[in-house]
């Protein structure tokens, strides 16, 4: 491969050089070499300043390597010292618990969007949120809330990218790629990290006048590549298939099934095309 643009390492300046002026998240930034998950460092944080109120909101923690990486669904979460954005960040907003897993469709779209512009490439979002180039995923996102039982839930929005790892290991070579494979270069992290917190205080925002998706909804379909395709529904209890039709208000998938449209929500399911992952 040739590694243009060679971009070496994380460097919080250089992702603060980023910023727009008053933008929030990321104002601070706690980088580790390695650690065993950014979104329980992120969690072991909100627990020690618990009944300090509000005041961890937009801390980034982000890591070189993380040793313990979590997926969604129980799954791990492969993140060498390799190239990745292995990152979490704080929410604190005042928003009743029912409303706040709509916020990994406000980070899918703002990691997305990121990535078009950074790179050039075209991705996709997978619902709910992982991010596909060319059928394979580059970014899966796992947000987390902690706190429930005191008010308002805190927030933990997990971020992993393959940005520029070469290699996956053996199980993930079918379904996994990254941004440096797919551009044939090296892409500098620092200010895709720095874009993606841009954009996300600003769909965050939208966010917060609607406290729901009407706002992003279109942009967010625009992108979806489940849309108009079969898919196959995987649930504890069963599995069946169907054409993903869209989303609604609240983030959930549409899909219309021999039964009539029925409304999947993100948690403990899958959703793949029929004859792979998208
Ligand atoms: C998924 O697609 O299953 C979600 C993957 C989320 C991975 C990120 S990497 C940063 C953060 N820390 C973790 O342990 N997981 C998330």
């Amino acid at each position: 491969m040739n590694y243009m643009n060679e971009s070496g390492k994380l460097n919080i300046e250089d992702i603060k050089g980023v910023l727009i002026p008053g933008v929030s998240f990321g104002s601070k930034i706690n980088f580790h070499d390695q650690i065993d998950s950014t979104n329980t460092e992120a969690k072991r944080l909100l627990a020690e300043h618990r009944g300090e109120g509000k005041n961890l909101h937009g801390i980034l923690v982000l890591a070189e390597e993380q040793t313990n990486g979590r997926g969604r669904l129980g799954r791990d979460w492969s993140s060498p010292h390799e190239g990745g954005i292995w990152m979490s960040l704080v929410l604190q907003p005042e928003l009743p618990a029912q409303i706040c897993p709509m916020l990994t469709i406000v980070a899918a779209l703002a990691v997305n969007s990121s990535i078009r512009e950074h790179t050039g490439l075209s991705s996709f979002i997978k619902w709910p949120n992982d991010i596909i180039i060319d059928g394979r995923k580059v970014c899966g996102i796992l947000t987390e809330m902690a706190g429930l039982s005191q008010g308002t839930p805190d927030i933990v929005i997990g971020i992993g990218i393959n940005a520029n790892r070469s290699e996956f290991p053996e199980e993930l070579r079918d379904s996994a790629t990254s941004l440096a494979l797919e551009k044939g270069e090296k892409i500098n992290r620092n200010v895709l990290i720095g874009k993606i917190l841009n954009r996300f205080e600003g769909y965050y925002q939208q966010f917060l006048r609607s406290r729901d998706l009407s706002e992003l909804k279109a942009e967010y379909e625009e992108f979806l590549v489940n849309r108009g395709k079969q898919v196959r529904v995987l649930e504890r209890e069963g599995e069946y298939t169907g054409t993903a039709l869209g989303i609604n208000e609240q983030g959930v998938l549409l899909v219309e099934s021999k039964e009539g449209i029925r409304e999947i929500i993100s948690g403990e399911v899958s959703v793949r095309g029929l004859y792979g992952y998208v």
